[in-house]
């Protein structure tokens, strides 16, 4: 059987029919998007009609979308510049969920450095935030929020539009990092009442190294690029074009098939839990997309998992991708309450449109297997 593929929260395929969008841009439409000749202006109209497009699909306005290289810049750019644009109006305290990615964190970690007060929202066993928490958290100097829509290591969705109205009790600007819900959650900026909004490409079938920062019109934010005019003066560098137009393609069939693709991923969950169900000492961490999937496997050390599941063919991960590398366990089922031998028998095995139920099955055998070889190692 061919390789098996369930590690989607770290990124996915380029969708049929993507690469032929973008192509153009790459050869006949070559043009750099802020040149005011005819090849400049045709790029700059497929960069408006994909700005149009993505702000009609989380409706917004078209001048609250800006272009990224992805979802770790969107999210450096809404903390570091809601953090800078807060500290003008004298608000120096920021506060952010423990869970959230490293992007977020470590842009945190370098505000805490430059002086800002920084608290760091527990969550309760189940992953998700209490709204109390926010509350008691809050003071008149709060002047940013940020809690993820969706866990990348979990899949734990978080109460976004409860939680924007909290903030803005104090008249702290909302952030959210919409990255791994903007797949399998339809986004309305308007109704979550967030100020800002990351998304990145890769995770919805798009190409790698493009995301996008929502502002909502009104809310201070200062750029982090300098350098350049692009995106309202905002982000310095020349236009990504093709990548910009793959977005804006990929988000599109995305949403359109969104119904379609959640169920199919249902099925496939169920699939690779029904087949791994024979197994004792498993614990599922946290739930709420159907495509991630965080297990405990009692006894187990989650790299050798890993790295056993790869030499059978079958990609899964140990933790997030960022992390992976490393060897340290998880800071958010340690924010769930596990210990690190307890976070160190944690996968993460995350499903996508294209899995079928029966490579689940194949999966789950192999899985089951590769589990009760290592507990009697
Ligand atoms: C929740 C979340 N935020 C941000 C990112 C970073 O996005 P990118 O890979 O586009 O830099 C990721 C990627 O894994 C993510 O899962």
């Amino acid at each position: 059987m061919a390789r098996i593929y369930l590690d989607h929260a770290a990124t996915t395929p380029l969708d049929n029919g993507i690469l032929e969008k973008m192509l153009p841009y790459f050869t006949m439409e070559f043009g750099n998007a802020d040149s005011p000749h005819a090849t400049g202006r045709k790029a700059m109209n497929a960069v408006d009609f994909a700005r149009d497009n993505v702000a009609e699909l989380i409706n917004a306005k078209p001048n609250e979308v800006f272009f990224t290289s992805g979802g770790t810049e969107a999210d450096n750019w809404a903390l570091q510049g809601g953090a800078y644009a807060a500290k003008e109006k004298g608000k120096t305290h920021i506060i952010l969920s423990a869970i959230e990615h490293h992007a977020v964190l470590g842009a945190a970690e370098k505000l805490q450095r430059e002086g800002f007060d920084v608290t760091y929202l527990p969550v309760n066993e189940g992953g998700r935030v209490e709204l109390n928490s926010l509350k008691a958290a809050l003071t008149e100097q709060t002047g940013l929020v940020a809690v993820m829509a969706a866990n990348n290591e979990t899949g734990v969705l978080q109460p976004i539009q409860e939680l924007a109205e909290i903030a803005h009790s104090v008249g702290a600007v909302f952030f959210t990092d919409g990255v791994q819900a903007a797949p399998y959650m339809p986004i309305d900026v308007k109704a979550w009442g967030v100020d800002m909004l990351s998304m990145s490409s890769h995770k919805f079938y798009g190409p790698k190294g493009c995301g996008v920062l929502y502002i909502k019109n009104g809310v201070k934010v200062k750029g982090l690029i300098v350098g350049g005019e692009q995106e309202r003066g905002l982000r310095g560098g020349t236009t990504n074009v093709p990548a910009v137009v793959g977005f804006s393609a990929a988000y599109r069939k995305a949403t359109a098939e969104m119904a379609e693709n959640n169920e199919k991923i249902c099925a496939v969950r169920k699939a690779f839990l029904e087949g791994i169900s024979a197994l004792n000492g498993v614990q599922i961490n946290g739930e709420g997309l159907p495509a991630v999937l965080n297990l405990r496997i009692k006894g187990v050390n989650n790299v050798d998992l890993v790295y056993k599941m790869d030499l059978e063919g079958v990609s899964i991960a140990a933790g997030s991708a960022c992390a992976s590398a490393s060897i340290k366990p998880s800071h958010v089922l340690l924010a769930m309450g596990m210990s690190e031998e307890q976070a160190k028998e944690c996968v993460r095995i995350s499903f996508g449109k294209n899995n079928t139920e029966e490579e689940a099955y194949e999966a789950a055998k192999i899985f089951v297997s590769v589990v009760e070889k290592l507990r009697k190692n």
